[in-house]
């Protein structure tokens, strides 16, 4: 995909285009992670039950996931559960299992015309047997497509996925010797694929929370204010704008442009 197909999808001369013209398609983040905050306050403010919350996040979802495909990214990661979300009321939980299902019935033939693959990141061992036979025939089903990437976090802790990766090279008899970084990110459940290049979190949060914490070790970080459920197109492409005026240096320093003979 391209920015045109991005622009073909977005009423011509609206806001979000104008933000898409000013992207530069050879600087794209070619993995993007979000952290999705805020559907609580979201409904608070609304004087409405947390769960309305979680309900309105899924348009968020719809439009960030058919955004970053038309965009043409190679992986979106979005984080819909935690490790530690376990201490939510179990109707809260409940609920979100039950959106995370209806949420992949309905959007799966979207995932489908978008050529997206699907893929969970996590211990999805420890769900309900419903929701892992329900998640398993998306990732079936959207297996052999050759586009996007999209990883689902669910019950996913930064913490935990580092020890199962260690209890994977442990398990595959690998000498000490022959472990390096390149070698142990095999391990990850994000192998094969790049590390972030910009980590999103919305509802102004500045913590990490057990994200990815192998994989942002250099990952620029956007933060808004606003609340998942807000999220939309424009959001996104704001925050690809500020990632796209970053200097990243990876420890090393500014090339002058100058030197290297750039206009
Ligand atoms: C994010 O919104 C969704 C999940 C963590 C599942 P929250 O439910 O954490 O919303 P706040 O942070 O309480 O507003
Ligand atoms: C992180 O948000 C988890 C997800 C977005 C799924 P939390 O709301 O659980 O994180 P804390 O409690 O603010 O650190
Ligand atoms: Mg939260």
């Amino acid at each position: 995909m391209s920015l045109e197909q991005l622009l073909a999808w977005i009423p011509p001369g609206s806001p979000d285009a104008a933000l898409v013209r000013q992207l530069n398609p050879d600087l794209l983040p070619a993995h993007v992670a979000i952290i999705m905050d805020g559907n609580g306050r979201w409904a608070a403010k609304r004087h409405l039950p947390r769960v309305e919350g979680h309900r309105a996040g899924i348009d968020a979802v719809r439009d960030t996931v058919e955004t970053s495909a038309r965009l043409g990214l190679q992986v979106l990661t979005l984080w819909a559960f935690s490790v530690d979300n376990w201490k939510r009321p179990r109707s809260e939980v409940n609920t979100l299992m039950r959106l995370l299902k209806r949420y992949l019935r309905l959007e799966l033939a979207t995932l489908m015309t978008n050529n997206i693959r699907f893929r969970v990141i996590g211990r999805p061992d420890e769900l309900a047997p419903d929701v892992r036979r329900e998640l398993q025939a998306a990732e079936a089903e959207t297996a052999g497509n050759t586009g996007m990437e999209f990883n689902i976090a669910l019950n996913y802790g930064g913490r935990a996925e580092i020890v199962d990766a260690v209890r994977r090279v442990l398990a595959a008899g690998l000498p000490p010797e022959e472990l390096d970084e390149e070698r142990f990110s095999r391990y990850l459940y994000t192998a094969g694929q790049p590390d972030p290049d910009l980590l999103i979190r919305t509802s102004g949060e500045m913590r990490l929370s057990n994200f990815l914490l192998w994989q942002i070790a250099y990952s620029e970080i956007w933060v808004t204010d606003t609340l998942w459920p807000d999220f939309r197109c424009r959001h996104l492409l704001d925050a690809i704008l500020a990632f796209q005026k970053r200097d990243r240096r990876y420890g090393g320093i500014k090339t002058p442009a100058v030197a290297l003979g750039a206009k």
